[in-house]
């Protein structure tokens, strides 16, 4: 399976669950705008066999190569950002884990539980990364124990492996080119804006701002029967020059800790 093909895997299956994403799309699409992707951001536990090192050699593999790491205090998250070797016009991808050695002695079970449970051979293909919930049958008790103490593990419980959301590339657009004009569009078309630490992440000093749309909420089978449960959000992100006038690519720390609470209930109301 090539570049393309995945990207468009990975896109069907995000707009599907998180309608929101595509009812913007169209919107800026039908603006006449130019969407282009920034980052593709990806979510995923340190258990060794679906940690970032495992998971990142079929980006490697697909012409990617690493620039950049993070470690997020707040959350207990590490991450990695890659970028395409020759092609600048590519997404960079953005993986995140959870570091599960840093929580409850039951949410590191359940993790191991659910790796069990994934069939050899999709560890081992790229298919992993479009699998969704390949962990089996889902129980809404284990998820509202998980969600006590991890929005993160939670999310990735239920919806396992797949693009948590993809981002728009600001300075790419035509009109809507700052955020501001790109959350005050949003806002005149009836979307929400996650307001944790404000609409608005990041400076032009620290040469990356970012905003999101809320997550959309969906109806999940469990055990138990089908409960709602926060998906994804849509994510803008405008990038500035450094000293030697390239676009900064990376991202900031501080912001994304922001960024990840656009799943969390608490600020859905
Ligand atoms: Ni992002």
């Amino acid at each position: 399976m090539n570049l393309e093909q995945i990207f468009d895997k990975l896109w069907n299956q995000y707009i599907i669950e998180s309608p929101d994403s595509k009812r913007v799309y169209d919107l800026l699409i039908a603006e006449g705008e130019n969407v282009v992707n920034d980052h593709i951001a990806f979510r995923t536990f340190s258990d060794c066999s679906v940690d970032k090192d495992h998971l990142q050699k079929f980006w490697l593999n697909l012409g990617y190569e690493i620039k950049g790491e993070y470690r997020f205090e707040a959350k207990k998250l590490t991450a990695r950002h890659y970028e395409h070797k020759t092609d600048p016009n590519q997404p960079k991808i953005f993986i995140s884990q959870l570091e599960i050695r840093e929580f409850s002695t039951y949410l590191q079970e359940q993790v191991k539980k659910c790796v069990m449970n994934i069939p050899t051979a999709l560890l081992n293909s790229p298919e992993i990364l479009f699998s969704g919930n390949c962990f089996g049958e889902l129980d809404y008790d284990v998820y509202q124990k998980l969600l006590a103490e991890s929005e993160y593990a939670a999310w990735v419980y239920v919806f396992g492996f797949r693009a948590n959301h993809f981002t728009v590339y600001i300075n790419h657009m035509k009109k809507l080119n700052t955020v501001q004009a790109i959350n005050e569009f949003l806002k005149s078309k009836g979307f929400k804006l996650n307001s944790a630490g404000g609409e608005i992440k990041g400076t032009p000093e620290q040469l990356l701002e970012q905003s999101s749309t809320m997550a959309n909420e969906v109806m999940v089978p469990f055990k138990q029967g089908k409960f709602k449960v926060l998906n994804s959000f849509y994510e803008f992100a405008k990038r500035y020059p450094m000293s030697d006038g390239k676009l900064y690519q990376g991202f900031i720390a501080a912001s994304a800790d922001k960024l990840f609470e656009s799943t969390y209930i608490s600020n859905n109301i």
